[in-house]
């Protein structure tokens, strides 16, 4: 047997047996006549003690042991003198009578502990090595947790799990495919999807009304921290449903994880349409952890002999509660923070509402107290708030706005990982214009339908119609998206064509889809979740990297395997891939 406990589980109650454990070494302490080592496992952390008096050659093998030594210790369990109340097994430790090295280990490159002096590259390369570390283990534990938990309510909703396949051919979601070039079909290509989208369509056709699948997507677009290139869905759909079916039942469903996982009841979900979302807060994904909407003050603000918001499309402010006491020195760095090549707004006009109620603002040249009262009264500031305002183009100043809504969200304290806003944003415009091909995408995906009531709009003014489509928002990050999808072949077809699809393209692509449709499609619509996010909002970060065992680095490379990498020139010529030699 090699061990009777694990490193986490024992406590006061097992003082006096003896046990075996195994684990690694985290590290020795040498004290004179004593010697201590932290064993470690999956579960925990256990002290073992070595008396020199009682044993010297025990004793000194411990000392001998090197950070990592895979070890298994005999021992009885005793009360600690000196108890460590920060970890579970605190209150005892084991008397070794007996050390057996399973097996030696080389000095890791950084230390596996909670803090570790690893720098981020180092860890991804040895990422075996940083997933001993424990908050990495809690993160994929989480993981697990949600999983399941996720299995258990959708199977509990008569919900099947079915896989799909991942050599497929493109599927239409407004990435870029990684294909897989086939051997048996020199020349042909294999996609790796990028959801299930089209095959839990056919289910539905099939008949399976309740469909769900965890499942890896596989997306070749720019990486950041919630983005990676293959990551995790869990991916469903619904037969003989409407938008309120779908929402209530995955409203249950995050409900369900939130109080299984988190011991936490969520709030009431806010309901948004797509266009208050961004006419608010200028953004499809608003954290609504805090206020502070945006407020336009066009008809405030011009005509006054200020240039700059006089040539503007829109004049837009955000009221920060308590903020008047803003130092000239971090009002600059506010400007500055605007005027990021990332954000790219010219600049910032700001108005403090004094405790005396009189107003200080950068443009006091061209507004008076009763001018700049009026913006007050239409923001709702009180004294000691600061107003802060942005102008230019409608739709890059709404843009930039919601930058700085966040940034002062984060400087005021507003954004606490342990609150939870959930959100959801609905009445998406079905299609939206791509100036650079000249046509119109798809906001969602082509198979989302439009609002029955914007169908005759489709003809006449494309631009108008609304689709059937949702987001489920938790604090600023998009957790899930989807829609109700159009059944009717008809329609489907004029939708293609809308997306400046030839019919032979259409087909070519589709037809598979449109031929399913013609024999009984019921009315279905469903929702994908990014899992790898719901984990990262569980566990309060941002970077979804840190709950995937396995993840790439920004630049889409497995450090570890050292992948992607070139191939042999046999494989590439069984394949029927040219080998470009630059040699030649
Ligand atoms: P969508 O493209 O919105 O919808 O994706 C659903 C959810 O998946 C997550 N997600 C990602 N997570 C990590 N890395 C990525 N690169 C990444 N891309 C997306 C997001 C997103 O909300 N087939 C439709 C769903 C449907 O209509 O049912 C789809 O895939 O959390």
């Amino acid at each position: 047997m090699y061990r009777t406990h694990n490193c986490g589980e024992l406590r006061i109650d097992n003082i006096g047996e003896n046990i075996i454990l195994a684990g690694w070494v985290q590290r020795t302490r040498d004290m004179g006549g004593m010697t201590f080592l932290d064993l470690r496992d999956r579960y925990g952390v256990t002290q073992v003690s070595f008396n020199q008096e009682v044993n010297a050659n025990l004793c000194m093998a411990a000392r001998k042991l090197g950070r990592e030594y895979v070890v298994q210790v005999e021992g009885k369990v005793i009360e600690r003198e000196s108890k460590n109340q920060n970890i579970d097994t605190g209150a005892i430790e084991i008397q070794a009578s007996k050390l057996t090295v399973l097996n030696a280990s080389e000095t890791p490159p950084f230390t596996i502990e909670d803090e570790t002096d690893g720098g981020e590259e180092l860890r991804m390369k040895y990422r075996y090595l940083d997933l001993r570390r424990k908050p990495l283990r809690n993160n994929l534990e989480l993981r697990h947790r949600l999983g399941f938990e996720t299995r258990r309510y959708l199977d509990q909703h008569r919900f099947l799990e079915i896989e799909t396949p991942y050599l497929i051919k493109s599927t239409p979601e407004g990435a870029r495919d990684f294909v897989v070039p086939s051997r048996m079909h020199n020349g042909e290509f294999y996609a790796l999807p990028q959801s299930p989208q089209t095959f839990k369509q056919l289910l539905m056709v099939s008949g399976y009304d309740r469909y769900f699948q965890i499942v890896r997507c596989f997306r070749d677009e720019d990486l950041r921290a919630d983005r990676q290139p293959e990551f995790t869905q869990i991916d469903c759909e619904m037969a003989f449903v409407d938008q309120d079916d779908v929402l209530n039942t995955f409203e249950g469903l995050v409900r369900h994880l939130f109080k299984e996982v988190k011991g936490i009841e969520l709030p009431e979900y806010k309901i948004m349409t797509y266009e208050e979302a961004m006419r608010l807060y200028g953004s499809d994904k608003p954290d609504l952890r805090f206020g502070m909407p945006f407020v336009e003050l066009n008809e405030e603000t011009q005509n006054k002999g200020f240039g700059v918001f006089d040539a503007a499309d829109l004049v837009v402010g955000i009221c920060a509660k308590g903020a008047a006491d803003y130092t000239r020195k971090q009002l600059d760095k506010l400007t500055d923070f605007v005027r990021k090549p990332q954000i790219g707004a010219k600049g910032l006009v700001y108005c403090k509402v004094n405790e005396d109620g009189t107003f200080k603002s950068s443009v006091d040249k061209f507004f008076d107290q009763e001018a700049l009262a009026s913006w007050a009264d239409k923001m709702d500031a009180q004294p000691g708030d600061l107003i802060l305002i942005l102008a230019g183009v409608k739709e890059a100043t709404r843009k930039q706005m919601n930058e700085l809504r966040l940034e002062m969200g984060n400087q005021l304290g507003l954004r606490n990982p342990n609150d939870f806003a959930p959100l959801w944003v609905v009445d998406f415009p079905l299609l939206e214009w791509d100036e650079e091909s000249k046509r119109f995408h798809a906001m969602h995906h082509p198979f989302t339908s439009p609002k029955k009531e914007h169908l005759g709009l489709l003809d006449t003014d494309p631009e108008k119609v609304n689709a059937n489509a949702y987001d489920m928002v938790i604090n600023g990050v998009e957790l899930g998206g989807g829609s109700i999808r159009i059944h009717d072949q008809k329609i489907q077809s004029k939708m293609f064509d809308l997306l400046g699809f030839t019919k032979d393209e259409a087909e070519k692509q589709f037809g598979f889809l449109m031929g399913a449709f013609k024999y009984g499609a019921p009315p279905h619509g469903g929702i994908a979740f990014g899992f790898d996010r719901l984990a990262a909002i569980f566990g309060g970060t941002d970077s979804i990297r840190d709950y995937i065992a396995f993840p790439k680095n920004n630049a889409g490379r497995d450090l570890m395997i050292d992948s992607p990498s070139t191939i042999a020139p046999d494989q590439l010529n069984e394949l029927g891939i040219d080998v470009i030699d630059s040699n030649e």
